[in-house]
């Protein structure tokens, strides 16, 4: 799935303050790329991720996935869009608090009337190595058991563009570790071009490119040595 953002302009207005986040930000991405954005906190990673998901829309400018518009889309096909193309991984999780990991990971599937819901959302369950926690409710999971939860609901529809912001950001080094590798060996395994926004140099350059956000704009960087 190819992504393409041209002069996307994107700001708050709080009372009479208004800022601009987003200043014809400009974004070409290849179908099965995958992409790191790296960023000062506040330089409009999360805004960026909204406006790709269609979570929300720019103020100017236009975004295209697979050559659709976004813009042109009402709400509703826009919904519909989302739930079938498009995988997201937050940094809270946002699962849903009163069901069950494998009723978090049935939802989307239920929710776009695809056949064996409970079997595919086991399988990846399973995957994500929680195959002994499916009863489980998000505050009987750890903070990992949870985020490996959320991957699996992102990836059991098979999207073919998956967003992840700052996916490990809620997690301790050592888990978000273990997280991120699962992670990864996901991504090799499928054919998704992935956006992964990450405050982490090493796993930007496991991207095949990587972009800094700053001033409102992407500009592309050689990938970072970490020594
Ligand atoms: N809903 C909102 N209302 C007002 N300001 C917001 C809102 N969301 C984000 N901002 C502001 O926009 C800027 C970018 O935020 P964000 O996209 O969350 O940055 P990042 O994810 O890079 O940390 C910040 O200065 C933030 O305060
Ligand atoms: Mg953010």
């Amino acid at each position: 799935m190819t992504l393409e953002a041209k002069k996307v302009v994107k700001g708050y207005r709080q009372g009479t303050i208004s800022i601009e986040v987003l200043k014809e930000l400009d974004l070409s991405i290849s179908s099965g790329e995958i992409v790191a954005i790296l960023g000062q906190s506040g330089s409009g990673k999360s805004t960026l991720m909204a406006l790709l998901a269609g979570l929300d829309r720019p103020d100017k400018g236009e975004i295209w996935i697979d050559g659709s518009s976004l813009g042109e889309m009402g709400e509703h096909a826009l919904t519909e869009f989302r739930a079938g193309r498009i995988g997201i991984v937050f940094q809270q999780y946002h699962l849903m608090s009163h069901l069950t990991a494998l009723e978090n990971v049935m939802l989307p599937l239920e929710l776009l009337g695809r056949k064996q819901p409970r079997q595919k959302a086991l399988v990846l369950l399973e995957r994500v190595g929680l195959g002994d926690r499916v009863t489980h409710f998000p505050y009987q999971l750890s903070g990992g058991e949870c985020q490996r939860v959320a991957i699996a609901r992102a990836l059991v529809t098979q999207p073919a563009l998956l967003l992840a912001d700052e996916p490990s950001g809620s997690l301790d080094a050592k888990t978000g570790q273990e997280v991120m590798a699962l992670f990864f060996e996901l991504m090799a395994e499928k054919e998704m071009t992935t956006i992964l926004v990450t405050h982490n140099a090493t796993l930007a350059n496991l991207c095949h490119r990587q972009f800094l956000l700053s001033d409102g704009q992407l500009q592309s960087y050689a990938a970072l040595t970490t020594g």
